[in-house]
């Protein structure tokens, strides 16, 4: 057993839309003791100092939340992120497509992936949906590098079969042995899940898209990943394609892809009998708003999903997205919300980027709380690391109001905030700058 001294902040069960109170769902210990079993194990939490002989690290005056869950993520792009000048579709053809291609290569991919995931647990993620490259080399290498770190990932080799360039396109056939083989050598081996990943409707034939459904038919423990209705040409340009259709989504749709094991990314353009498909499947959305802001996708607009009873989870969309950070894709969540009139509270957004995440996944039993019996997958933050921060959360205290202390935090923060990450009890990451206190010294911050 282990127990770690901290402010534990998760959540019981989803805060209501714009409550900043949040009583009952929002979980706030302040200087308790988070217990872990030596199968790494979260075994519980108490006020009171722990027996004597258990191992103890002391994070007195820190934020401990469970790790963060990032939903939908891109490993090749690490390389690409802030590149100027484009939208969508020129972004892809100009940036991302040739960052890509190199992954082709089994030594780039492994170098990669390492690279991404520990990029990830340096910014307090350790779980994600993520997207590696058409390659089925890149899907090994993911999964190998989540399997040595003891993370859980979603995962799966990108389907592309036209409308992209030499070296990025599979074919209906090898695309269908690729993933069989890769489904059973990685679903369900420790923590990864396969995700059947269509990059989007118009790099899948239609054959493509049939064949990707019927994976998912004759296994429905399969997660599905896709992009959807991120911005008005690509919409344009799926409705020419899939004249059909009745909708970008209803592509999907039709080619049994929607289920409750499917993430969405951006569903910005959706409308609401689209809204009622997701939430009859049970499907959720990932919401991007770095990626959106960056890339001039539009505005998200959440309240209109959670009307039509439809799941929202956050994430990066890294290198659409200008950060891993989920504090900074949070606090641009709330710009984007309140530009469309808004208010998306702390809590709301937390809670999409832990525990809401992690049920929507169906994986609310191992990740996203401080529950006894999940996994120990958390990070402690410092509070606070520049004069200006550390003055905001001086007034915020005084005042006593904690939505208001932990909204300018999730505003304030991002990765210097980062103190250390730990996956399944075992310590990852920890910041090289402000090291472990010892047991016997008090927090930092
Ligand atoms: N649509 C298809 N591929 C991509 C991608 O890599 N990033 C984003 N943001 N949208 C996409
Ligand atoms: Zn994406």
């Amino acid at each position: 057993m282990k127990a770690y001294r901290a402010d534990l902040l998760d959540f019981a069960s989803a805060p209501a839309w714009g409550d900043t109170q949040a009583e009952g769902a929002v979980r706030f210990r302040p200087d308790h003791w988070l217990l872990v079993d030596d199968a790494g194990r979260i075994a519980g939490a108490q006020a009171t100092e722990p027996a004597p002989g258990v191992e103890r690290e002391d994070w007195r005056g820190h934020l401990l939340l469970p790790g963060f869950i990032d939903t939908h993520v891109h490993s090749p792009q690490i390389g690409v992120i802030g590149s100027y000048g484009t939208a969508l579709l020129d972004w892809l053809n100009d940036h991302t497509f040739p960052a890509e291609r190199a992954w082709a290569d089994e030594e780039i991919a492994a170098r990669g992936s390492a690279h991404f995931l520990d990029a990830l647990l340096a910014h307090g993620t350790t779980a994600a949906a993520v997207f590696p490259t058409v390659h089925k080399v890149s899907a090994d290498a993911l999964f190998t590098a989540a399997h040595q770190r003891g993370m859980r990932v979603l995962a799966g080799k990108v389907l592309m079969d036209r409308h992209a360039p030499d070296g990025l396109r599979d074919d209906v056939a090898q695309a269908e042995r690729d993933c069989i083989d890769l489904i059973a050598r990685w679903h369900n081996r420790g923590r990864a899940s396969y995700a059947v990943t269509v990059r989007f409707a118009p790099t899948s034939s239609p054959a493509q898209l049939a064949m990707a459904g019927a994976l998912c038919r004759a296994d429905p423990t399969l997660y599905m990943q896709t992009h959807v209705a991120e911005n008005r040409d690509e919409v344009r340009w799926v409705a020419d394609l899939f004249p059909e259709a009745r909708s970008y989504l209803d592509v999907y749709a039709r080619a049994g892809l929607l289920h409750r094991r499917s993430i969405l990314a951006h569903g910005i353009w959706l409308d609401d009998n689209d809204r009622a498909a997701l939430r009859d499947a049970g499907a959720q959305v990932a919401f991007c708003p770095s990626s959106n802001l960056f890339l001039g996708s539009g505005l998200f607009d959440w309240p209109a999903m959670l009307a039509g009873g439809a799941t929202v989870t956050l994430a990066s969309d890294v290198g659409g997205g200008t950060s891993l950070s989920m504090q900074r894709t949070l606090a641009d969540g709330y710009k984007v919300q309140a530009l469309g009139g808004h208010k998306l509270t702390a809590w709301t957004a937390l809670h999409a980027a832990t525990r809401g995440a992690a049920e929507a996944l169906e994986l609310g039993g191992e990740i996203g709380s401080l529950e006894p019996g999940r996994l120990a997958d958390f990070a402690v933050w410092r509070w606070s690391v520049t004069p200006v921060d550390a003055e905001r959360q001086r007034l915020a205290r005084l005042k006593g109001h904690l939505h208001e202390q932990v909204f300018a935090w999730m505003t304030l923060a991002d990765e210097r905030h980062l103190q250390a990450t730990w996956v399944a009890g075992r310590k990852l990451y920890e910041d090289a700058v402000f090291a472990a206190p010892s047991s016997a010294a008090g927090g930092r911050g």
